[in-house]
């Protein structure tokens, strides 16, 4: 693998590696960093020495991220997902893309600071953090989430938005009438009338401008109840949006690491997907004992990544990516015969006692063979 495919596997934004992880989390540190120095230094009690600091950690902070940035250029011909023809071109794609944007915009203040050639004052370089934050959108996790389950959730958001504007021009221009004539200067139009209605309809109620008349009265409390229907409408599309994302993303996630473990290699679709709604994953770190002897066994395991040891007395046995255990006590309904210790981390796929007995109703060629490969072991075992 070439040093710009790896260092590509480290800045892929999908990417569930370790490193990758941790360069994720440190980037994040990064623009909180930069993002906090800058605002330190508008304050106006923090001492001039600790302001000089904010300052160049703030400057330090610009330069790497001008620094990031040409190496998210160097390395986005490696991107799988884009597939033009030439390098150049999938450098022009990730630079008009909106991250190549909002990347370019961070690096601003890298490039004003170097042509300017001073230090920038203070209050200029407030700025910065508008420029940070946008960055702090693309990068922080979760945020793609958001876009997708807005995206996802498109139509039913503009119903409930179009439900929005018909309470709400029907509000102000209710108000208009049953209003004008006391308070011309807040309801002697229909778009004047608006501001009361948005902030009744959004259930703000600032009091600034009030109803005077009954029946103005009667319907301001409509109109607050309609809000309220509205926003739980809102909250209700938007809950169960990100509920079924989530759902979305997990058995994607889990479905790509089932098709790592080659003993599920012959299952077919139908089936794998059948399998992938038992499964949980987990990482343990090396050394972590994920099976004691004489527990009560509650779900099996099977390895996605890394090395776990097997000891039963003074016997060891190695099992690696692809192999399962913790098996026997849920076929035997017996205590757990050995000490199952990572060796390396690990990434595991868990399926718990209910799951496993539900799917050898589901499944039976998988259970069968789980069981054959549980009667070897307790005769090696012996
Ligand atoms: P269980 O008894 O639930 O918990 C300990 C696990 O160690 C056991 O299930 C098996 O999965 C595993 N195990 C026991 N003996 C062997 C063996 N000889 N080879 C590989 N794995 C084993």
């Amino acid at each position: 693998m070439t040093l710009r495919a790896r260092i590509w596997g480290l800045l892929d934004p999908i990417s569930h590696g370790h490193a990758a992880r941790r360069v994720r989390a440190l980037e994040l540190l990064l623009i909180l960093i930069g993002i906090f120095s800058v605002s330190a230094g508008t304050v106006d009690w923090v001492a001039p020495a600790a302001r000089a600091v904010a300052a160049s950690v703030s400057g330090i902070v610009a330069v790497l991220f001008f620094v990031e940035y040409l190496v998210r250029l160097w390395v986005a011909p490696e991107n799988p997902h884009r597939h033009p023809t030439t390098e150049a071109r999938s450098r022009l794609r990730w630079v008009v893309s909106a991250e190549g944007i909002i990347d370019l915009l961070a690096v601003i203040p890298a490039v004003a600071a170097a042509s300017g050639g001073a230090r920038f004052g203070a209050e200029s370089a407030s700025v910065f953090v508008l420029l940070w934050v946008l960055k702090l959108a693309t990068h922080a996790p979760g945020v793609g989430l958001i876009a997708r389950v807005f995206h996802n959730e498109r139509s039913a958001l503009a119903a409930a938005a179009a439900l929005f504007m018909i309470v709400l021009f029907s509000a102000a221009t209710i108000a208009h009438w049953l209003e004008s004539e006391h308070q011309p200067e807040h309801f002697g139009s229909i778009p004047a009338s608006l501001w009361w209605a948005v902030v009744t309809l959004t259930t703000t109620g600032y009091g600034d401008v009030v109803p005077q008349s009954a029946l103005g009265r009667v319907i301001g409390g409509l109109v607050m109840l309609c809000g309220i229907s509205v926003l739980a409408l809102l909250a209700g599309i938007l809950a169960t949006g990100f509920a079924e994302e989530v759902r979305r993303r997990e058995f994607v996630r889990i479905w790509e690491l089932v098709a790592r473990v080659p003993f599920f290699a012959d299952v077919g679709a139908i089936a794998i997907a059948d399998i992938v709604g038992h499964l949980r994953s987990r990482s343990y770190p090396a050394g972590t004992m994920v099976i004691r002897t004489g527990e009560v066994g509650d779900s099996m395991f099977f390895i996605v990544t890394g090395k776990v040891e097997v000891r039963i007395g003074p016997r060891t046995r190695a099992l690696r990516d692809g192999h399962f255990f913790g098996e026997m006590a849920l076929l035997d309904r017996k205590p757990r015969s050995a000490d199952v210790v990572t060796v390396t981390p690990c990434t595991l796929l868990v399926l718990n006692v209910a799951d496993f007995y539900q799917l050898a109703g589901q499944q039976p060629a998988l259970i069968a063979a789980i069981d054959t490969e549980a009667k070897r072991r307790r005769a090696e075992d012996r």
